[in-house]
């Protein structure tokens, strides 16, 4: 476990436009040329329509820097308006996807079910899926947090067999943190990422747990505070949104990871 490589996730949401994100890959692949991060994995996630070109980008500049798409859809290719296949995202070399982030849980009303048939359709694809958990402030201080976290573990992989070349990244990233500011202690953060830790050891081999599963967290995450959680040994990485955004301050993560 201890030698397992960190993971960075850049989500950068729907802030950036097509020509400003492929400015911001060109800045990243630039500041990061001399710098070698042999033990560091890091996956950037523009909106679909950057997705091909970032990658490109990534792929010339010969940096180990993959893409991860913000979303997928669970059917094979049909009539579904608006939406994209992991039969898609495979096709232009596209192996992540993030799925069940709270902004879509929150704002589309992404459920447990459709977060699961996500997952499989993407696992399908052996695309790896980005599973987002994480609490509401209420449901914080009602101190349902374990329980809850646990319940869309359950229900997000309802149903799902892994094979040995299928891998999960599960995200836990509050949504009363994310965007805030604010950030959880990284002990308590620690906490969460063993108890997600345990709930797979018990349920799944050690050969699994230890080869085709990381934990990250994600919320309010900057270079100043990127430190004191990677103390942490046990978080596996991060998740990255506003302080994605701007190259010298993402740089500065990465260095610190
Ligand atoms: P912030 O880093 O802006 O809090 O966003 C985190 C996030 O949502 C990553 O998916």
């Amino acid at each position: 476990m201890a030698n397992k490589p960190k993971l960075i996730v850049a989500n950068w949401k729907m802030n950036l436009g097509h020509e400003i994100s492929k400015f911001l890959a060109n800045d990243i692949a630039a500041g990061l040329l001399d710098y070698s991060f042999n033990n560091l994995k890091i996956i950037i996630c523009p909106s679909f329509i950057s997705l091909q070109e970032v990658n490109e980008i990534f792929k010339k500049s010969k940096l180990d820097i993959n893409i991860g798409a913000q979303d997928v859809f669970w059917e094979a290719p049909g009539a579904y308006t608006g939406e994209i296949s992991p039969i898609f995202l495979k096709e232009i070399g596209c192996h992540y996807v993030i799925i069940g982030h709270s902004e879509r849980r929150f704002y589309l009303h992404e459920t447990n079910n459709m977060i699961n048939q996500k997952i499989k359709s993407a696992l399908a694809e052996e695309i790896t899926p980005i599973l987002c958990v994480g609490e509401t402030q209420e449901e914080r201080k009602e101190g349902t947090v374990d329980h809850l976290i646990i319940g869309q573990i359950k229900d997000a992989l309802e149903g799902v067999v892994f094979s040995p070349n299928q891998k999960i990244i599960i995200a836990y990233e509050p949504n009363w943190i994310i965007g805030t500011g604010q950030t959880l202690s990284p002990e308590e953060v620690a906490r969460i990422v063993r108890l997600i830790k345990k709930y797979f050891t018990d349920h799944y081999s050690s050969e699994f747990v230890e080869n085709s599963l990381m934990v990250i967290y994600g919320g309010s995450i900057n270079s100043r505070n990127i430190k004191s959680f990677v103390q942490q040994e046990v978080i596996d990485g991060f998740g990255v949104g506003g302080a994605s955004l701007k190259a010298d301050e993402f740089i500065k993560i990465i260095k610190s990871v």
